[in-house]
């Protein structure tokens, strides 16, 4: 008999035993049996029977660059690396209800309209309801053929005959493949029509684009194995109190990884947002304590965002940290530097952390603008409104330059700002527009901005 073997579906761990509580990530109810495939890898060993040998080439040989297809978007092509790549698999993941199929049926309609044949594959929603959507987001034109299936065996047959240039799988958890015992979204399924689809994408030289939801922890549902055969990824985000969408690189072997492509989400689908900065900066009102204009680097492009921070006695015998956008232990990091370098304390103080317009951060370049707006929440002093920040704090409390400063100040000229608050900067930096305060460490920051006036003392009376 086979031997049977468990695969976690949140984090692809394989174990021998069933468990209520997968040992790698630990979460509960993950784990599911996994049949062997009948002739899988690894089921045998290779013997000694030789195979044919492969033509070896050397690193000089001449390629030209993949051929591509432009959308006509610019925040979709840019993502891309500049346009499809032919014969590419590409995953696109994304929270439910965030607009994946929205952004993909547009897709779609834009690729057709330049020349590209293409079939959208829905295998969540019935044709009907695609027909509709396509209609409401006025598509109904376009050269785009549908069909609602999740048989893989009839899919891969459907493509093989029509030969299309570009196939949208929506979403690959549905999908169901009839040589594995498995049911459509368990690891195994997902695996292998993940599988199949790259290798025929491969294989007959069209791109295939899937749509793979994510979990709650941030990763494309059960299998990350999707993420390492796949050519490119691209993750969907934004909140869903807002109607900015994120399209964000974490992967692209034909262009650069971390470049963004920002959206808005309108009654009439989405449309690509060209100023970004503008829009993020849009609702800033008065100067308010707490609130931080950082000037941040979004793959190649500069993009101004708020960050605000509100800080408040805390009633609780452990005080509230919360992050929204931004990295959660990173903060605790930054709050521990104001303590032991400034003498700034948050004991007895709970803590909020909020990037404006469902940005999310990932840079470290914002530590300094992160660790100005708790200061200016803490004293209910705001900073001067005409400024940006930006800089990395070491645990010393010194403070780090940041990569395409000359850029970030461009932007932030761009948008009006006069002044910029940063660590030292390496070289002259040519920017007449923008005055620059230059500080070498956290300390020196928080008295020349808040002056000596900054409580040292713990606001919280002592028993
Ligand atoms: P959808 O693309 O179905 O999300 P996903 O495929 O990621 O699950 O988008 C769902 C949401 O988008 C839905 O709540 C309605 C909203 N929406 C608009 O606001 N405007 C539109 O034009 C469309 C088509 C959808
Ligand atoms: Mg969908």
């Amino acid at each position: 008999m086979a031997k049977k073997s468990y695969t976690c579906s949140a984090c692809g761990n394989v174990t021998s035993k069933w468990a209520g509580k997968c040992e790698a990530c630990g979460e509960w109810n993950t784990i599911q049996e996994e049949k062997p495939l009948s002739a899988g890898p690894g089921s045998k060993s290779l013997g000694t029977k030789r195979g044919t040998a492969i033509e070896l080439t050397d690193l000089a040989t001449e390629e030209a660059p993949p051929p591509r297809t432009e959308a006509g978007v610019g925040e979709l092509d840019r993502v891309l690396g500049g346009g499809l790549v032919q014969a590419s698999a590409l995953l696109v993941g994304g929270d439910p209800g965030i607009g994946k199929s929205t952004l993909l049926l547009q897709a779609a309609a834009r690729f057709a309209r330049n020349g590209l044949k293409v079939i959208y594959i829905s295998g969540e929603e019935a044709a009907a309801q695609v027909r509709m959507r396509a209609q409401r987001l006025d598509l109904t034109e376009s050269p785009v053929q549908l069909a609602s299936a999740t048989n893989l065996r009839d899919i891969l047959t459907t493509l093989d005959t029509e030969k299309p240039d570009l196939a949208i799988i929506d979403s690959i958890q549905t999908m169901w493949a009839d040589n594995v015992e498995a049911a459509p979204g368990s690891v195994s399924q997902v695996r292998s029509a993940a599988h199949e689809l790259t290798s025929f994408a491969k294989r007959k030289g069209i791109a295939v684009i899937m749509v793979g939801h994510v979990t709650k922890e941030g990763q494309i549902a059960g299998p990350r194995v999707v993420e390492h055969m796949v050519d490119t990824v691209l993750y969907f985000e934004g909140e869903r109190g807002h109607q900015f969408r994120l399209l964000r690189a974490v992967k692209n072997r034909f262009g650069p990884a971390d470049e963004i492509g920002v959206f808005e989400m309108t009654g009439k689908g989405l449309v690509e947002v060209k100023n970004p900065s503008a829009l993020f900066l849009s609702q800033r009102g008065a100067p308010t304590p707490g609130s931080v204009v950082f000037a941040g680097i979004e793959g190649s492009r500069p993009v101004l965002c708020e960050i605000q921070a509100l800080v408040a006695p805390s009633p609780h015998a452990q005080p509230r940290r919360s992050v929204v956008g931004w990295d959660g232990s990173r903060l605790a990091m930054i709050l521990a530097v104001l303590e032991a370098r400034c003498g700034v304390p948050f004991t007895g103080l709970d803590v909020y952390l909020n990037v404006a317009g469902g940005m999310r951060i990932s840079e470290p370049g914002a530590d300094l603008a992160v660790a100005a707006a708790l200061v200016s929440a803490r004293e209910d002093a705001s900073l001067p409104q005409e400024a940006v920040v930006f800089g990395e704090i070491s645990l010393s409390g010194a403070l780090r330059p940041v990569s395409q400063a000359e850029n970030r100040l461009k932007e932030a000229a761009k948008l009006g700002f006069t002044a910029a608050i940063v660590p030292p900067l390496s070289k002259r930096i040519a920017s007449s527009d923008v005055a620059l305060t230059q500080v070498p460490d956290l300390a020196g920051f928080v008295s020349e901005i808040f002056g000596e006036a900054t409580r040292k003392v713990d606001p919280v009376e002592e028993d």
